[in-house]
């Protein structure tokens, strides 16, 4: 499969917040209009940290929560940013729901518990698996697939984060 290639494929340890907020950053830098990252990891391994992170760098201003309950909030930032959390929904919910709406809109899409919709999500995406290592250490594996996601990922392989 086309992202099994190792240039598609970014590990990346983060020592603390602030390694995660850098990863962040870098990738808030890049986002267009609909760009889509997923993420999966256990809970409490940082994903909404790394949403309000990836909000704070997209220039967001409110406060961005976890959706866990409201599955999708809207913000404002350099782009329009769309947060879900997808926990609570199950795969036909979420056919219904018209979540194409917003992956192929102007904002930037960040889906917690990405895994749990795989099969409406995007073709092209930058999937983020995020492991606990220690309190504060996070494992970060990113997978680019399709031409824009495997660009960043081969940038940051070459140039680190
Ligand atoms: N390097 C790190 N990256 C992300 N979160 C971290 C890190 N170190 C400590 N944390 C803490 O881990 C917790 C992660 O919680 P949260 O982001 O809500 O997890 P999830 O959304 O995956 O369930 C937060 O309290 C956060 O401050
Ligand atoms: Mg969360």
């Amino acid at each position: 499969m086309e992202f099994d290639k190792a240039s598609a494929q970014f590990v990346y340890e983060a020592q603390d917040l602030n390694g995660t907020e850098k990863l962040a950053a870098f990738l808030a830098n890049k986002a267009e209009p609909g760009t889509v990252i997923a993420l999966d990891g256990d809970l409490g391994a940082g994903k909404t940290a790394f949403a309000q992170l990836f909000a704070k760098h997209l220039n967001v201003k409110d406060t961005v929560n976890s959706p866990t309950f409201t599955l999708i909030k809207e913000y404002e930032g350099r782009l329009p940013f769309y947060h879900m959390d997808v926990y609570r929904l199950s795969q036909a919910e979420a056919d219904e729901l018209g979540l194409d709406e917003y992956f192929y809109g102007h904002g930037v899409t960040l889906v917690e518990w990405a895994s749990l919709i795989e099969d409406i999500l995007p073709p092209e995406i930058l999937h983020i698996y995020v492991e606990t290592v220690t309190e504060n250490k996070r494992r970060m594996t990113l997978i680019g697939r399709g031409k824009r996601y495997e660009q960043w990922t081969k940038i940051l392989k070459e140039n680190g984060v």
